[in-house]
């Protein structure tokens, strides 16, 4: 076998057959890594034992058996369950909770089968501490230490498990693959041989994977169009607060997130998704404004928090957490220019409570109500909400599905809601008990609020 050297950005998976600095592919710089592949490796694998054609019209199908994971809140971030037979991948940073969560779903899957736990990370007594925390003993989960695919194809066919996970891709090797554990084509291959395995025997199977900035470990990315879900688990480190997100599923909507919160006994499920991230400060101060961002099928309101202080420095400073810098930048000159706020000599800081990053426009509104606020020394009462686009001009612009976001912000409570004039005015103003009050111009909610 002929073994030749290409490079892989660990980032993507993007291969050339020289150096590049910056991968066309995904942008990112200095990604690109050396690797040994043999070209002509036989690659004889199939669905099914014995493949033949058929009509396509003739296909029977059989409903999807959709797997409860016991979390309502991930079921739905998999689309209602996890497919039987479907392989998925979690990515996430070292530390975020995958283990923890995987474990926790483990211990809901082994009612419904035999689970086969396997490890190339952590050692058995590292993986029972962590069940004995999080309370889980079931006779159902069998554990195994191994990093070899072709170990672990030999005992998946030997006790024939209903469910199968892999901590973490990134661990496991595939000997005849040249290069080291945690490289691209190693990555790749091995999880090409889980997905065979996955479809054939219809183990559902779940792979966990690293995502890191550093070193030579080729980032889950790389798998992405290889599996059937893609899961991402993102927090801060300093919160408690872990989403869930899905950017890819075969079986359902992508954009779907489900909240955990890290207790000290594993992750527990955020149910009152739309106010996790507020602060209920009775302590009312200047610099926050209250808006509502959708996330999937979620509404979630959120509390920003702006300050301005008179600035030192000849350039000052725009500090911008949760939102796009880009976007704060703008804001602070729409409303310089067409309201003749003064901020050029503040420095000004924003952040988004909670830990959350949101890019949708649809915060913008509050943002500049927040920066407002601060500047001006004036509260904003908290039973206000403010969701709206603003322009260039100053405008205060449509969004999408305003309609649902006011019915989830009148549920919790709000008095008033600030959007824009053209899309409140469509409502009908005798279905909400809410307040809905359409402006359209910045200057115009900055006097009703801060006049
Ligand atoms: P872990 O699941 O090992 O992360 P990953 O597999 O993504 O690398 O867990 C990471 C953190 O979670 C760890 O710092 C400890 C914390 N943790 C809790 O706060 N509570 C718990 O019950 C458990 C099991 C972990
Ligand atoms: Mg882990």
């Amino acid at each position: 076998m002929a073994a030749t050297t290409v490079f892989f950005c660990k980032e993507c998976g993007y291969e050339t057959s020289k150096w590049l600095g910056k991968c066309p592919s995904c942008n990112n710089w200095n990604s690109f890594i050396e690797e040994k592949i043999i070209k002509d490796k036989k690659q004889n694998r199939t669905f099914n034992d014995k493949s033949a054609v058929v009509k396509l019209q003739d296909i029977q199908l059989k409903d999807d058996i959709r797997i409860d994971t016991g979390y309502e809140e991930l079921n739905r971030v998999f689309g209602s369950g996890i497919v039987e037979g479907s392989i998925s991948l979690i990515g996430g940073e070292p530390g975020i909770g995958k283990s923890t969560l995987i474990m926790q779903i483990c211990n809901n899957l082994a009612k419904q089968g035999i689970v086969l736990y396997v490890s190339g990370e952590e050692s058995e007594t590292q993986v029972k501490l962590r069940c004995d925390r999080l309370g889980i003993s079931s006779p159902n989960i069998l554990f195994l230490n191994e990093t070899s695919i072709a170990e672990i194809e030999n005992k998946i066919e030997e006790i024939k498990p209903k469910f199968c996970i892999i901590d973490s891709i990134q661990t496991m090797y595939d000997s005849e693959v040249p290069s080291g554990a945690g490289s691209v084509t190693q990555v790749k291959e091995v999880t090409a041989r889980l997905m065979y395995l996955a479809k054939r025997k219809l183990v559902t199977t779940i792979v966990i994977g690293h995502v890191t900035k550093d070193g030579t470990i080729a980032g889950p990315r790389v798998l992405e169009h290889m599996v059937d879900t893609v899961l991402y688990i993102e927090g801060e480190r300093f919160f408690s607060n872990r989403i869930v997100r899905s950017v890819k599923n075969r079986f359902g909507s992508t954009n779907e997130i489900g909240i955990f919160e890290m207790c000290d006994s594993g992750l527990v499920e955020v149910t009152n998704i739309s106010d996790a991230f507020l602060s209920n400060n009775n302590n009312i101060l200047p610099g926050t404004a209250i808006t509502g961002t959708l996330e999937g099928n979620s509404t979630i309101l959120l509390e920003i928090q702006a300050l301005t202080s008179h600035s030192y420095y000849n350039m000052p400073k725009r500090v911008a957490n949760g939102v796009d810098l880009n976007r704060l930048n703008m804001i602070i000159a729409v409303l310089e220019k067409r309201c003749n706020i003064a901020l050029g000599m503040n420095d000004i800081y924003v952040n988004v409570i909670g830990g959350i990053k949101i890019d949708e426009p649809a915060v913008d509104l509050a943002l500049a109500i927040s920066i407002v606020s601060s500047f001006k020394n004036i509260v904003i009462p908290p039973t206000y909400v403010f969701i709206a686009e603003i322009g260039l001009t100053g405008e205060v612009r449509s969004i999408n599905n305003i309609e649902k976001r006011v019915k989830e912000v009148e549920k919790l409570g709000y008095k008033k809601i600030f959007g824009s004039k053209k899309q409140l005015d469509k409502l009908k103003k005798e279905d909400y008990k809410i307040e809905l009050i359409g402006v359209n111009s910045i200057e115009e909610v900055i006097n009703l609020v801060m006049g």
